[in-house]
């Protein structure tokens, strides 16, 4: 979908979108519709339901007087609850009426209701993001029937009346939207095409032209500098686990970066442990983590981001060959303490560990963030709506908690506490990777944490219930993949971290 920025002039193909408060009043452009087909508009108000409530749409086909092919009224609700949020939402809910009518050109013409705090460039540039994450699919695999999925609308145009403040704003958008893209595909791709050297690849490919430093690390050298933990996961596999190093230095030239974490298990079979077979589904996506890292720093890297930022995502495959590791096992992390595993289905924080440790050694960082679909327990206790975020500095989780609020991918704090790590001690090593039937999260957590150096900021977000959905539950996203994390660390670096 061509997406373009105009100024004011008369519709003269496809569908004209217009706009009304809460309340049913006209905003200007609609009134103007509502003049030059002579007041069909108006008419049309008195009987229908429309309130001009947020979400809510009334169409008119082909009137009379204009040569627009329709009229689309969009609801904006209160003027005082019009924020960047909910104008991507109403982006994404227009795109969905317009595919559903079958058009394919159409210009959105909406001005920013007396009483909205949002200026006009961010209106129309979150408008046109909104758009832009519906028009997302994921349809390389299919063969037959492409005119049920490729959709009609081809072109965009969001009218403004300052086209160049518009565009700036929505330069950066287009970015994030690019990360997320590329996280989403990085998501539903088929666990035979994305394994680990395949993520590897890509991420390379991809980050490198736009400036971002990537390294690949092999097995080989993993083993050579203690990877125990995360090799330990790998080993039954015939895919060979990798480590991918991002580095985007957009900021002062000494300034330590900022470290995002990304679990990347390519597929997770539960390994020994093996999960049932209705778990097993939809483990391709068990690298969510690691795509929404990558999906970051190319956002960053694309809008030229003032900020130093590092991405270090742990590449594996969880399976149960005859050289898999098992239950019983002890691993030799890269930090030097011991694990006894007692499931190989606790498999992502084994990872996560090594690049953990990994990371504050090679680049001492401001703070570290690491994402991961690491629990079904998170699932059980958060659901779909937020993602569990656990830390040691309060003042971080505050500022995730306050950009998740902005974009609309929200966190909920779970504690940590010395009581629940006294829950993965071992009787043989210096712990094990499983605490028991209850507080699976937490302990996961806690694991982690035994992995953070001292005085490092942190904070683990688990997001295992907002990677994927099933079902299409949220207008700007839809497919499977969410891209979920991506806009949120990027606000998060634009509020406190960019220079
Ligand atoms: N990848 C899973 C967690 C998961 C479950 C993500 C469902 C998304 C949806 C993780 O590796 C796992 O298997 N965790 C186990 C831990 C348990 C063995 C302690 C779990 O949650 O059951
Ligand atoms: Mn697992
Ligand atoms: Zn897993």
């Amino acid at each position: 979908m061509q997406i373009s920025f105009v100024v004011p002039a008369e519709v003269k193909d496809g569908a004209w979108v217009v706009g009304a408060v809460e309340g049913g009043q006209l905003l200007a452009a609609a009134n103007r519709a509502d003049k030059a087909c002579g007041g069909a508009l108006s008419r049309a108000l008195k009987f229908s339901s429309f309130t001009g409530k947020a979400g809510q749409f009334l169409e008119l086909v082909a009137p009379a007087g204009l040569k627009a092919s329709r009229i689309l009224l969009a609801g904006l609700g209160k003027p005082d609850g019009v924020d960047e949020k909910g104008l991507e939402t109403l982006g994404a809910q227009i795109v969905a009426r317009l595919y559903a009518a079958g058009e394919t050109i159409a210009s959105i013409e909406l001005e920013v209701p007396k009483g909205s705090k949002v200026k006009k460039a961010e209106l129309a540039a979150h408008l046109a993001f909104g758009a832009r994450l519906k028009s997302y699919a994921f349809d390389k695999y299919r063969t037959r029937n492409l005119e049920d999925y490729r959709k009609k609308l081809k072109t965009l145009a969001v009218v403004t009346p300052d086209v160049a403040a518009a565009k700036k704003a929505h330069g950066g958008l287009a970015a994030v939207a690019d990360g997320i893209f590329l996280a989403r595909d990085l998501v539903n791709e088929p666990p035979n095409v994305l394994y680990p050297a395949e993520f590897a690849r890509r991420a390379k490919a991809q980050l490198s032209k736009l400036g971002v430093k990537v390294e690949v690390l092999g097995e080989a050298e993993m083993r050579r500098q203690g990877f125990g933990a995360l090799l330990g996961v790998g080993q039954g596999s015939e895919r060979e686990s990798q480590l991918v190093v991002m580095q985007w230095n957009g900021g002062k030239k000494s300034g330590k970066p900022l470290a995002l974490i990304g679990k990347g298990v390519c597929f997770d079979t539960g390994g020994i442990s093996l999960k049932p077979g209705n778990a097993l589904a939809g483990m391709k996506g068990d690298m969510a983590g690691a795509a929404a890292v990558t999906g970051t720093l190319m956002a960053l890297a694309a809008r030229k981001a003032k900020v130093n930022a590092v991405g270090v995502i742990g590449l594996v495959e969880n399976m149960p060959d005859g050289g898999a590791f098992r239950p019983d096992d002890v691993l030799t992390s890269l930090s030097g303490q011991t694990i006894e595993v007692l499931n190989t289905d606790a498999e992502g924080r084994l990872v996560l560990a090594d690049a953990l440790t990994y990371t504050q050694r090679r680049f001492k960082p401001k703070l570290v963030i690491d994402l991961a679909t690491l629990t079904g327990a998170i699932v059980a206790t958060l659901g779909f709506e937020h993602a569990g975020i656990f830390s040691n500095d309060d003042e971080l989780v505050r500022r995730i908690h306050t950009a998740g609020r902005y974009t609309g991918e929200r966190v909920w704090q779970l504690p940590l506490d010395p009581f629940y790590d006294k829950m993965i001690r071992s009787k043989i090593a210096d712990m094990k990777n499983i605490g028991g039937p209850n507080s699976g999260a937490i302990t996961a957590a806690q694991f982690l944490q035994r992995f953070v150096e001292k005085d490092t900021p942190w904070a683990h977000l688990d997001i295992a219930g907002v990677a994927w959905q099933d079902g299409e539950q949220k207008p700007t996203i839809p497919s499977w993949g969410t891209g979920w994390g991506v806009r949120l660390l990027n606000r998060l670096v634009i509020e406190h971290y960019e220079a």
